[in-house]
């Protein structure tokens, strides 16, 4: 059934999204033209992306510790890497959207909530290297994977955080006098999502971009996203189907995007 309503949802976003060509805001309007539809390939995404062929063809075993939505499922089980390769990280073409929105957003600051194997953390580290990235991870045996590729690639000062976001977020964003870029990848249930939002809150700032994966993947993640959409604070924020974008730019009338990506 959610197979079923996911794919009704895709069609309509696709029916109902624009292009850069129907859209009257000068700021969304450049964000597509220079940054979303730039789908030229660079040289740059060829670490993260030699990476991850690595990680898809490593037959270790290892033991899942899910916190996340599907943790009522099956909390712990074991998985091949490989398998966790080809279905739980953000596959190219959005790491290389992600790549390209920070690029372009020149963050202080960085949070990846759900580290997995890490192929994001490296495009976002590469993105803005002179950044701090905080990623965090529930599962322990995962956030050792990751911590192998941050070694091969160089990324030594990317800092991990284990444990559950519950636990660990609001120390993260403690630390912190501001937030610049946050991306939401793990727990896809309503209410955690909502927290995690609520607890950025007090840190937001004119130029924070707080990004929030699989905004459709289930009804409460669509609850989830019409009451992040709906917060008074957020000023535009973009429906690309796979990722709700949300800014909080100043002295703008409150607007909503859904756009074909
Ligand atoms: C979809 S994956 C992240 C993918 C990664 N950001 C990427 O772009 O490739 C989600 C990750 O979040 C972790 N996770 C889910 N719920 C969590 C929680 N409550 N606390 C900590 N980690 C959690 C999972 O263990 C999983 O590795």
């Amino acid at each position: 059934m959610l197979h079923l309503s996911f794919a009704k949802d895709y069609v309509l976003h696709r029916l109902r999204a624009k292009t850069r060509h129907g859209t009257h805001s000068p700021f969304v309007y450049r964000l597509l033209d220079e940054v979303i539809y730039d789908f030229k390939s660079k040289k740059v995404y060829d670490q993260a992306e030699n990476l991850r062929k690595e990680l898809l063809s490593d037959k270790r075993l290892i033991n899942v510790t899910d916190l996340g939505a599907g943790s009522l499922l099956n909390k712990n089980r074991q998985k091949r890497v490989s398998d966790i390769a080809k279905n739980a990280l953000k596959r190219p073409k959005l790491a290389q959207l992600l790549y390209r929105l920070v690029k372009n957003l020149k963050p202080e600051n960085m949070i990846e909530l759900g580290t997995c194997l890490g192929t994001t953390s490296v495009y976002l580290k590469n993105a803005a290297p002179d950044a701090q990235l905080y990623t965090l991870e529930g599962c322990p045996e995962t956030a050792q994977i990751a911590t192998e590729v941050f070694q091969k690639a160089g990324l030594n000062t990317i800092k991990q955080v284990i444990g559950n976001f519950d636990d660990t977020l609001p120390g993260v964003i403690g630390k912190l006098n501001k937030l610049d870029f946050v991306f939401v990848d793990g727990n896809h249930q309503k209410e955690a999502t909502l927290r995690y939002f609520e607890w950025c809150l007090p840190k937001v700032h004119e130029g924070t971009l707080l990004i929030f994966d699989d905004i459709y993947w289930s009804e409460g993640m669509k609850e989830a996203w019409a009451a992040i959409k709906a917060h008074p604070q957020v000023t535009v924020s973009i429906d690309l189907f796979w990722i709700g974008l949300v800014y909080f730019r100043k002295g703008r009338v409150k607007e909503d995007f859904k756009i074909r990506f």
